[in-house]
C-alpha cells in the first residue's frame, strides 16, 4: 500500500497495540467503550481501507458495502459469526481472527464452570450472603464430584484440547469427543475416546461445547439433545449461545431433565433470556470466557498484527476466508 492507510477501530481495546497501529496508519478509534450502532458502523467505515472491529459488531453486507475502500477486516475475537464473511470474500477482502490468544484463558473459565455448577459454587455464595447458613451438616448444599467423572467435549479444537488436557491431567476425567473440531490428536494422545454425538450426549456427566457457529452448529443441543443427557447432567457453553435452543434448554432445567447448566453467552447478546434468570440450577456469566487483561492485550496484538502485516505485504497469520485473495 503506497500511501498511508486508514483504519477505523470500533472500540478501544486493551494494550499498547493502537500504540504500533498508529505508527503505521492514520486511526479513527471510536472512544465509546460501548457497543456501536449499525449507524455508526455505517459510517465509521466510510473511505477507511482497513476495520478493527470486535466480534459483537454487525459487519453485515450493508457495511462492507459502505465501506468501499475497505481492503481488510480484523476481527477482535476468534469467533467471527457477525461478520458476513461471503460479502468479504466477493469483494475481495481478507477477513482476520485472533485465535490462540484465548486459548487457555477459555479453557480455565470452561473449567471454573464446570467446577461451579458441580460443586454450587454461586448458590452458597448467595445463600451466605443472605444470611441462610446457620450451621455445617452431613447432607447440607451436596453437589457432584468432578474429578474422575465424564466429559463430553462437543469441538475439539484449540479450547476442547486445553480443556481436555486440564480434565485429563488435573482432574483424571475420562473425555469424550465427537465429530466437530479438527485439533483431536493431543485428546486422543491423552486417551480420549472419539464417540458418536448419541453415546456422548448419553455417557458424559459434564458437556462442554467448542464449536464455532455456523448453520451446522446453530441449535446443535435443541430438546431432542437434552433429552438424551443424563439427569444429572451439567451443560457448559462457552462458544456461541446460538449452539443451544435455550427455550428447550430453559425447560429441562425447569423440569431438572439436566442437573445444572453454565452459560457464557447467549442467543440474543447481550440479552439474557428472561426464563433461566429465576432457576437456581444455571450459572450465568456475561460473555466473559477470555476476559483476563492478559488475553485481552494478547488479542489487541493479534488483530493489530494482521492489519500491520497486510500493510505491508506480509502474509497474513490468522486468514479466515484465503479465497479473497484469490480475486483480482
Ligand atoms: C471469541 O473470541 O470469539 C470469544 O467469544 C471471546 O470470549
Amino acid at each position: 500500500m503506497k500511501t498511508r492507510p486508514s483504519v477505523f477501530v470500533t472500540r478501544p481495546v486493551p494494550g499498547s497495540a493502537l500504540d504500533r497501529l498508529r505508527k503505521e496508519a492514520d486511526v479513527e478509534v471510536r472512544e465509546e467503550d460501548t457497543i456501536i450502532s449499525k449507524n455508526e458502523l455505517l459510517e465509521g467505515v466510510k473511505g477507511k481501507d482497513a476495520l478493527l472491529c470486535i466480534l459483537t459488531d454487525p459487519v453485515d453486507q450493508d457495511v462492507i458495502v459502505a465501506g468501499n475502500q475497505l481492503k481488510i477486516i480484523s476481527n477482535f475475537g476468534a469467533g467471527f459469526d457477525k461478520i458476513d464473511v461471503a460479502a468479504a470474500t466477493r469483494r475481495g477482502i481478507p477477513v482476520t481472527n485472533t485465535p490462540g490468544a484465548l486459548t487457555e484463558t477459555t479453557a480455565d473459565m470452561t473449567m471454573g464452570l464446570i467446577i461451579a455448577a458441580a460443586r454450587r459454587i454461586v448458590e452458597g455464595d448467595k445463600y451466605t450472603r443472605e444470611c441462610k447458613y446457620d450451621g455445617w451438616g452431613p447432607s447440607f448444599f451436596l453437589g457432584n464430584e468432578v474429578h474422575g467423572k465424564t466429559l463430553g467435549v462437543i469441538g475439539m479444537g484449540k479450547i476442547g484440547t486445553a480443556l481436555s488436557r486440564r480434565a485429563i491431567h488435573g482432574f483424571h476425567m475420562n473425555v469424550l469427543y465427537d465429530d466437530y473440531g479438527g485439533e483431536r490428536e493431543k485428546a486422543k494422545e491423552w486417551g480420549a475416546r472419539c464417540v458418536s454425538m448419541e453415546t456422548l450426549l448419553k455417557e458424559s456427566d459434564f458437556i462442554s461445547l467448542h464449536v464455532p457457529l455456523t448453520p451446522k452448529t446453530n441449535k446443535l443441543i435443541d430438546e431432542r439433545a437434552l433429552k438424551h443427557m443424563k439427569p444429572t447432567a451439567v451443560l457448559v457453553n462457552t462458544s456461541r449461545g446460538d449452539v443451544i435452543d435455550q427455550h428447550a434448554l430453559a425447560r429441562a432445567l425447569k423440569n431438572k431433565e439436566i442437573g445444572a447448566a453454565a452459560l457464557d453467552v447467549y442467543e440474543d447478546e447481550p440479552r439474557c433470556p428472561v426464563e433461566l434468570i429465576p432457576l437456581s440450577n444455571v450459572i450465568l456469566i456475561p460473555h466473559t470466557g477470555s476476559a483476563t487483561k492478559e488475553a485481552r492485550s494478547a488479542m489487541s496484538d493479534m488483530a493489530v498484527d494482521a492489519l500491520i502485516d497486510f500493510f505491508n505485504g506480509r502474509t497474513l497469520q490468522n486468514l479466515v476466508n484465503p479465497d479473497a485473495l484469490k480475486k483480482g
